[in-house]
């Protein structure tokens, strides 16, 4: 009988019938069949078959324990007829009645552990009823096994996916919390970034009235259209924060502003003056776009910053707005750095995925993302020959934009 801590196992993942008490006996000579049948009747539901072939029908039909045959039938051996069994994945085990006990046919059949015992004829009642009972053992243990390893590797799967389910909820939690706890922290500096701009304002108006030396008058230019960028970031980043969705102010416009706003920022950047920066942007050709300007230069500046970040002094950059084959406006920001690094290549677009310890927080292509798909568009980093890294943004025309 089944071992205690097996009956254990089973009686805890209430594991049942496997035994039907169903045994199938097969034999070309009717007496024959009368004879097992009438012992066996007793303690089994008994099946009787005059051949092969109607024992394979009435093993596909009925869950049938053992299975005892003749091994000399006309049409199918009884060793034949444990094979076909086994291909329809039958598991019943096989007792074989023979006058023939050591043909290589029979050998091979034991080794092929196809046939669970054999019996020599003139066979014993006694023989056959403890071989069918211990067929049936094994044949339980069997089930028994198979049935616990399904449930084990059902049960893996659901804890797998659970823990999946876990861990992607624990991850947006934790980029929600942070990115409130971002936001909070970008409204406490936009707030004073707003006090200090407006004075710089005003001394943007005095310098201009009273200074006649143009070059000072463009860099204090330059660095305010810098501040007001940041500003614009911050923003952003707060009310996406707050709300968990971008407010637009759209506009037509030529997207050849975009790149050209986008380099006036960069240019109070030294990192980017010091850059090779070629810039292919022809005004008035390409077909107006209508979304959110400012939030399109943010997005650029990103790009462009980044670029600034990976590069060294003299080192190209190249942005470029163009219009794509399919009729979306390409923007475009190229450099010949180094090339993203493969610590952030799955998660570049994640918020906090960043390489760069004091100088970035891994917040830029996160909202510039968001930002172009907010105009239905979308941004990718793409493959580039040579190293370096590509960032290319697509976006619709207002004449194809909804
Ligand atoms: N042009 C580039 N060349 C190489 N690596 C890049 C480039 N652009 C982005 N990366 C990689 O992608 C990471 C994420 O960029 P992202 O702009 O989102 O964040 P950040 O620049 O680290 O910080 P933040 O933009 O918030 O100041 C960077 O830390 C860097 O490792
Ligand atoms: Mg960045």
């Amino acid at each position: 009988m089944v071992g205690t801590s097996l009956n254990n196992l089973l009686k805890e993942y209430a594991v049942q019938g496997l035994l039907t008490g169903s045994i199938l006996i097969v034999d070309d000579e009717l007496p024959n069949l009368a004879v097992l049948g009438s012992f066996l009747d007793g303690d089994y539901t008994v099946h009787e078959a005059g051949s092969g072939e109607e024992a394979l029908a009435i093993a596909k039909l009925t869950a049938i324990d053992v299975v005892v045959c003749d091994q000399r039938m006309p049409g199918m051996t009884g060793v034949e007829l444990l094979h076909k069994l086994r291909e329809s994945g039958i598991d019943a085990p096989g007792i074989i009645l023979t006058g023939y006990t050591d043909t290589p046919a029979l050998i091979a059949a034991i080794n092929d552990a196809h046939v669970f015992r054999f019996l020599r004829k003139p066979w014993q009642p006694e023989d056959v009823l403890s071989a069918v009972a211990a067929a049936s053992d094994t044949v339980m243990y069997q089930r028994a096994a198979r049935r616990l390893l399904d449930l084990l590797s059902d049960r893996t799967q659901e804890l797998q996916t659970t823990l999946t389910e876990l861990r992607s909820a624990q991850q947006s939690l934790l980029q929600l919390d942070r990115l409130v706890t971002t936001g909070r922290l970008a409204a406490g500096i936009t707030h004073d970034l707003r006090n200090a701009m407006s004075s710089l304002v005003m001394i943007e108006f005095e310098v201009a009235a009273k200074l006649s030396d143009p070059e000072l008058v463009e860099t204090i230019a330059v660095g305010l259209a810098g501040l007001r960028n940041l500003l614009e970031s911050l923003e952003t980043m707060n009310q996406y924060a707050k709300q968990k969705r971008l407010a637009m102010t759209m506009e037509y416009f030529d997207p050849s502003c975009v790149v050209r706003d986008a380099i006036t920022v960069m240019r109070m950047d030294l990192n980017f003056r010091a850059r090779t920066v070629a810039v292919d942007a022809p005004r008035e050709v390409l077909p107006l776009v209508l979304g959110d300007r400012q939030k399109l230069v943010q997005v650029l500046v990103n790009l462009l910053r980044n670029a600034a970040q990976a590069t060294k002094v003299d080192e190209r950059i190249w942005v470029t707005a163009d219009r794509h084959d399919s009729g979306l406006i390409r923007f475009s920001v190229e450099d010949d750095g180094p090339g993203i690094s493969p610590e952030v290549r799955d998660r570049l677009f994640e918020a906090f995925a960043s390489t760069k310890n004091e100088q970035g927080v891994g917040m830029g292509l996160y909202m510039s993302k968001l930002i172009v798909e907010n105009h239905q568009g979308e941004l990718h980093c793409v493959e580039r020959t040579g190293g370096g890294a590509r960032f290319e943004i697509t976006i619709p025309p207002a004449e194809l934009g909804s």
